[in-house]
């Protein structure tokens, strides 16, 4: 196996891009991800393309082959690959595979979702089926509505608080103010998220992650490659993938998704380090209670100690550890397939020194945590500077 490296990454801004087409979403971050990278469209060797239900919010399937087509890479393969919310960390797994195997050298991974060009109800449909269509989505439980019972249950077991739930998303919008990219830029404080309409209880619209429309991308390189297009390439330590059951119901604990536990225990094994070890976070905070769950499944917390530690502040910018510097899904948004790639563009800036009036003081190692339905599908990476 090849170490394999980012060389450049490439982001739209996120929110209702009513103006841009898929195309034109893809455009935009594959583009600036290759003339980060200082590689031309001859260069690219393949690409992986992550996207949940493009058909459902567009119409448009084959969207590989459409990328492909639409930057005029030649004759290139192309793979569309969809695991729900994770299919952006899927992609980037796929790409990282592909290039330690040393099947093909530059791999460009891109994510992209147009979530705006349907009604709310159409979308949150279209969600479901991340979920299991015949014992969840027919029964008439939406994504707030699963994330909402694992919330009551962690409230019932560790007396975890609506206002704890509130300060994960006080913390992220903070951020995102600080996030040229990201769909909502206004700091919220725990009142605003308190008395925001009540969407599944105990989640209010302000604990939820929006609609969005939105593309990232990642140029991948085998180490040896990377040093000679980049002065900064940012290493992948690790990258790991688990699964569980579709159904919420049959898990083995609602507090916890134990794919992420997997998931994280081998990236950890594989990289060589711990939780202590990590400066900057981006973990998949798509409802406020997932980020809690996360912070522990991850083993940054102690089952049941992560909200309690959220809401004294310990995960700000640059505190003990910097958790969602982006605004995360809550405040940076939520289009579904780009996020996983775009969490990783996020900490590239950041491994980088690139991240402006977020950057971590200390940002050496990074961790990207990409959740698919209600906990069905996690993937963890790792990463790390190489200068
Ligand atoms: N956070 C912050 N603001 C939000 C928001 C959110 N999650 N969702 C909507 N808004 C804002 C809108 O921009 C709009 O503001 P405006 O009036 O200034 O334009 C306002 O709140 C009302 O928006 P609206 O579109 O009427 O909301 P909605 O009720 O149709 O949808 C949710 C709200 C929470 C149901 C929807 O955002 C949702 O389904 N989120 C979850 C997505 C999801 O499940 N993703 C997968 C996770 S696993």
């Amino acid at each position: 196996m090849r170490d394999v490296a980012i060389v450049g990454v490439g982001l739209t801004k996120f929110g209702e891009r009513w103006e841009a087409g898929l195309k034109e979403l893809m455009s935009e971050a594959w583009l600036s991800a290759m003339e980060d990278a200082n590689i031309s469209r001859d260069d690219v060797d393949m690409l992986f393309a992550g996207t949940m239900a493009s058909g459902r919010f567009t119409g448009q399937e084959h969207v590989a082959a459409l990328i492909a087509d639409q930057l005029g890479f030649s004759n290139v393969p192309a793979v569309r690959v969809e695991n729900a919310c994770a299919s952006g960390g899927t992609a980037l797994r796929q790409g990282y595979i592909t290039v330690a195997s040393g099947i093909h050298d530059i791999v460009v991974v891109g994510g992209v979702e147009k979530m705006t060009d349907v009604t709310s109800a159409e979308a949150s449909t279209a969600l479901g089926g991340a979920g299991d269509q015949e014992w969840e989505l027919f029964q008439g439980i939406t994504f707030p509505g699963l994330y909402a019972m694992m919330a009551k249950r962690h409230m019932h077991d560790f007396g975890t608080t609506e206002e704890q739930m509130a300060a994960v998303s006080v913390k992220n919008h903070e951020n995102a103010t600080k996030n040229p990219y990201a769909q909502f830029r206004k700091k919220m404080t725990i009142s605003d998220i308190m008395e925001s309409k009540m969407v599944a209880d105990p989640l209010k619209l302000l604990d939820c992650s929006p609609l969005s429309d939105g593309a990232a991308a990642l140029v991948l390189a085998p180490l040896e490659i990377a040093r000679k297009l980049n002065d900064t390439p940012i290493k992948i330590l690790a990258s790991t993938h688990a699964t569980d059951t579709l159904r919420l119901a049959e898990r083995e604990t609602l507090t916890g998704v134990k794919a992420a536990r997997i998931a994280g225990e081998a990236a950890f094994r594989h990289a060589k380090l711990t939780p202590k070890d990590i400066n900057v976070a981006e973990v998949h905070d798509c409802f406020t209670i997932a980020e809690i769950m996360a912070m522990e499944d991850l083993g940054f917390y102690k089952k049941g100690e992560a909200a309690k530690a959220i809401a004294a502040g310990e995960t700000a910018l640059n505190s003990k550890l910097s958790v969602i510097t982006s605004g995360g899904l809550k405040g940076c948004g939520h289009p579904v397939g780009a996020t996983g790639v775009k969490q990783a563009v996020e900490i590239t800036w950041q491994l980088r020194g690139e991240a402006k009036d977020r950057q971590v003081t200390k940002a050496d190692i990074g961790l990207t945590h990409n959740v698919g339905g209600s906990g069905s599908t996690a993937v963890v990476h790792i990463f790390g500077r190489t200068n």
